[in-house]
């Protein structure tokens, strides 16, 4: 069984909604197991079993919430992040409200833990997700299909690597 971790930062539901939807797709894949976490309550031995793991932040201020931020720069040396995929998802209020930004944060944080990140990008076409998806709240259910093709496409390629 190929273990996922969605980790995520919420404080009024929409990234903990989406992040929800994420795992859904992602557990339709055969011998695959998602689960997700709020920052502050990890399961760390699962996070260190999974080969894949997605970070998530509400946009606070054009970029990911100050605790989320800081959360991630002090423990996530202690996941053993190194060499696995990495991806990134956001919210936010406003179409052009900087979740692009939130997501370039967290995917820079990745890179620096040592992470191959993963988007799917073009590479299947519509929808294209270019950093990651996002959810523009709090219009959740609108996403849900988006979040759902995305966990998907991470699983299969964690299935097509791990081969
Ligand atoms: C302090 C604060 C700052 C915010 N800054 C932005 C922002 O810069 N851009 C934006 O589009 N939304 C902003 N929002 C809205 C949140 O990103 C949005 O409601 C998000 O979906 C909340 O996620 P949550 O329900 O998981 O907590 C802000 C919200 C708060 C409370």
């Amino acid at each position: 069984m190929i273990k996922i971790s969605i980790i995520y930062a919420s404080k009024t539901g929409n990234t903990h909604a989406v992040a929800k939807y994420m795992a859904d797709g992602m557990n339709e894949t055969k011998d695959v197991e998602a689960r997700i976490f709020h920052y502050s309550d990890v399961d760390e031995e699962f996070v260190k079993e999974s080969q894949g793991i997605v970070f998530g932040s509400p946009t606070y201020m054009a970029g990911p919430t100050a605790d989320f931020y800081t959360w991630l720069e002090e423990s996530g040396k202690k996941l053993n992040l190194e060499g696995k995929m990495g991806g990134v998802f956001a919210t936010e209020q406003y179409i052009h409200g900087g979740a692009d930004l939130t997501m370039n944060s967290l995917l820079i944080h990745l890179l620096i833990y040592g992470m191959m990140v993963y988007s799917g990008g073009r590479a299947f076409g519509k929808p294209v997700i270019h950093l990651g998806p996002v959810e523009v709240s709090p219009e959740k259910e609108k996403f849900e299909e988006l979040f759902k093709i995305y966990g998907r496409r991470f699983a299969q390629q964690i299935i097509k690597i791990s081969k």
